[in-house]
C-alpha cells in the first residue's frame, strides 16, 4: 500500500514514518511512502503558500493553486483517482472501522492543513473525504495524519510480522482487550490470575472473554452498549 502525504511540514512527517514498526514494513516493500512539500508547488515568487480570508477574520488561509499542484503531482502518472483524505477537525470521527476501510485502498493521498484550513474551492476539487481524529484543535493535519496512517498500515498484511495480533487486539470485536500478564508470576505482591498458569485453554479463552466484557463495560459504556446489541 502506498501512501502519499501532502504537508507544509515533510520534515514532521519523515521522522515519523520511517521509524519503528512502519521504517521497517516499508523497508520490507509491503508499504512505501511519498511526501510531498506543497511550497515546492507554489508559483508565488517569494514561495508563499497562504493568505488572507475574503469576508475578514483571523489567520491565514492554505491557497488552491499550491495545494492543487502538489496533488495534481501525485495524480500525473495515475490513470485511475486515488481516495484523498482531508485531514480536519471538521470531518468525520476516525474509529477502527474508518482505518478497516481504507486498509482497503492501494494508495491513498492525506492533505495536512495548517493555518485557519485551505480555500474550499481545491478542497471540492480534490477531497473524497473530510477526516478527524477527535474532538479537540490541533496546530495542524501532520499528527492526526500519522496517528490515522499507523492505525491504517497496520492493518496491511506483513506490516505486523504476528498478523494474529491485529485480529485479536481492542475494538477487533467490538470489545477492549483482556488485561495481560508476563514474568514474573508475582511482581510486588500481586499475582498473575491463576487460570492463566492452568493451562487449560479453553478457561482461559473464556476468563479473558468475561474481562474484556467488564473492562467495556466499566470504561467504554457506548462501545458496550453497541456489542451487546450486536450492532
Ligand atoms: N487538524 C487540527 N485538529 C485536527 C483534528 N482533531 N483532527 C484532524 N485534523 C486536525
Amino acid at each position: 500500500m502506498r501512501f502519499h502525504i501532502l504537508t507544509l511540514f515533510p520534515e514532521m512527517v519523515d521522522i515519523c514514518l520511517h521509524a519503528s514498526i512502519l521504517g521497517r514494513a516499508e523497508k520490507s516493500g509491503c508499504i512505501s511512502f511519498h511526501t510531498v512539500n506543497i511550497r515546492d508547488y507554489t508559483t508565488d515568487k517569494h514561495k508563499k503558500v497562504d493568505d488572507y480570508t475574503y469576508g475578514g477574520g483571523a489567520g491565514m488561509l492554505m491557497q488552491a493553486q499550491p495545494v492543487y499542484d502538489a496533488w495534481l503531482s501525485v495524480h500525473a502518472e495515475e490513470k485511475k483517482r486515488i481516495r484523498t483524505v482531508y485531514v480536519t477537525p471538521q470531518g468525520r470521527t476516525f474509529t477502527q472501522d474508518t482505518a478497516r476501510e481504507l486498509a482497503r485502498e492501494e494508495e491513498l493521498i492525506f492533505l495536512c492543513g495548517h493555518y485557519e484550513g485551505v480555500d474550499e474551492r481545491v478542497l471540492e476539487e480534490v477531497a473524497t473525504d473530510s477526516i478527524s481524529i477527535g474532538d479537540y484543535v490541533l496546530t495542524g493535519g501532520e499528527l492526526p495524519a500519522m496517528v490515522m496512517i499507523d492505525a491504517i498500515a497496520r492493518l496491511v498484511p506483513g506490516v505486523l510480522h504476528n498478523d494474529i495480533s491485529a485480529e485479536t487486539e481492542s475494538f477487533q470485536n467490538g470489545l477492549l482487550e483482556y488485561p495481560q500478564y508476563s514474568r514474573p508470576p508475582v511482581w510486588n505482591g500481586r499475582e498473575v490470575p491463576a487460570v492463566l498458569l492452568s493451562g487449560n485453554h479453553a478457561k482461559i479463552a473464556q476468563w479473558r472473554l468475561e474481562q474484556a466484557e467488564k473492562r467495556t463495560r466499566e470504561r467504554r459504556p457506548d462501545l458496550y452498549e453497541r456489542y451487546r446489541s450486536g450492532e
